[in-house]
């Protein structure tokens, strides 16, 4: 803890430097042009590949932007890790367990498998572990559940969160294979007998709108042990805070996170719009932007943005 507050105060202190620093690393790789936008949705694929956000928020409620930072895009798998820590408070930790697993797989993120000792899907950040993740959101009925989602949405940004009805139609009617991954974890008991609204669940909650400023702070909130930085509102108990950041360090960024954990040394979650988020526990949240994605379907900008931030602040956690 006493080598986070130099930390912070540094960062205040150069608040007008950190600006130049980020203006720099926008300029240093808007021109790139590798990766490719989404396609699989269609609603994804009218996305522009020069789109480009960067924004960072710090526990004590700075938040620095630049680019397209308010440009409204699906958070889509960024809103996993979120959905396990509401599956948490739901349920606690052993409840959640019993649905699924803390294993990265090595596997592209809608791959379907399940884990054959137990069933279970091997992580809430893969799709099958996030469908289960969604099914355990507590409440009477689809509206109840998916004003809850909402709410945690809130509590997170800070400020109202809406779905994008063309993504979600747009999901909906493509997401045979999530049906698919859906259908067998309810066979072997991952999921209950609402498997079908809980699947509009998980197309609604990938359909929620946010921009990089969002992620940045949500970031920050899971930073700040889950108390959001701009509102003092607790987004997440902070007894949950840890679980949530461990499954994103090992698991975030799919069958790249190895790779990730080794260089950037960041708990971090993308999504296939080309969102990015990253934390720097006890110090900001990282939002990035960038509709290119690389192979494996993390955005080409939001990683080079993350790994210099890291590199150069040295906030890699080992
Ligand atoms: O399940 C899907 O197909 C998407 N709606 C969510 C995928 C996602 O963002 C995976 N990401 N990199």
């Amino acid at each position: 803890a006493e080598a986070i507050d130099p930390l912070i105060g540094k960062m205040r202190a150069a608040a007008a430097p950190f600006r130049k620093t980020l203006q720099e690393l926008h300029r240093r790789h808007a021109g790139l042009a590798d990766g490719a936008v989404a396609t699989y949705i269609p609603e994804l694929a009218l996305a522009d590949p020069s789109w480009f956000g960067i924004s960072v928020a710090t526990v004590d409620g700075l938040v620095f932007e630049i680019g397209d930072s308010g440009r409204p895009f699906s958070i889509q798998s960024i809103s996993k890790p979120f959905v396990f820590g509401m599956a948490l408070q739901d349920h606690g930790r052993d409840g959640v367990l019993r649905r699924v697993g803390v294993e990265p797989t090595g596997e592209a993120f809608n791959a379907i498998i399940l884990d054959e000792a137990t069933n279970r899907p091997f992580n809430p950040m893969v799709n099958a572990g996030a469908i289960a993740t969604t099914d355990l959101i507590e409440g009477a009925d689809a509206g109840e559940r998916f004003k809850r989602l909402m709410a945690m949405f809130r509590r997170f940004t800070g400020r109202d969160v809406h779905i994008d009805n063309a993504v979600f139609l747009s999901e909906r009617t493509t997401g045979h294979r999530n049906r698919a991954i859906a259908h067998l974890m309810r066979n072997f008991g991952m999921v209950g007998d609402r498997v079908e609204e809980s699947l509009e669940l998980y197309f609604q909650q990938c359909s929620a709108l946010v921009t990089c400023r969002d992620l940045a702070v949500m970031g920050a909130t899971l930073a700040d042990g889950g108390r959001n930085p701009l509102t003092g509102e607790t987004a997440l108990e902070p007894s949950y805070v840890k679980d949530v950041l461990s499954i994103m360090l090992t698991c975030g960024m799919y069958d790249f996170a190895g790779e990730w954990a080794y260089r950037t040394g960041l708990p971090a979650k993308s999504g296939v719009a080309g969102g990015i988020v990253a934390v720097v526990p006890g110090v900001a949240g990282i939002g990035v932007y960038s509709p290119p994605l690389d192979a494996k379907g993390n955005s080409v900008r939001g990683i080079r943005v993350c790994q210099d931030l890291s590199q150069e602040f040295g906030l890699h956690a080992f």
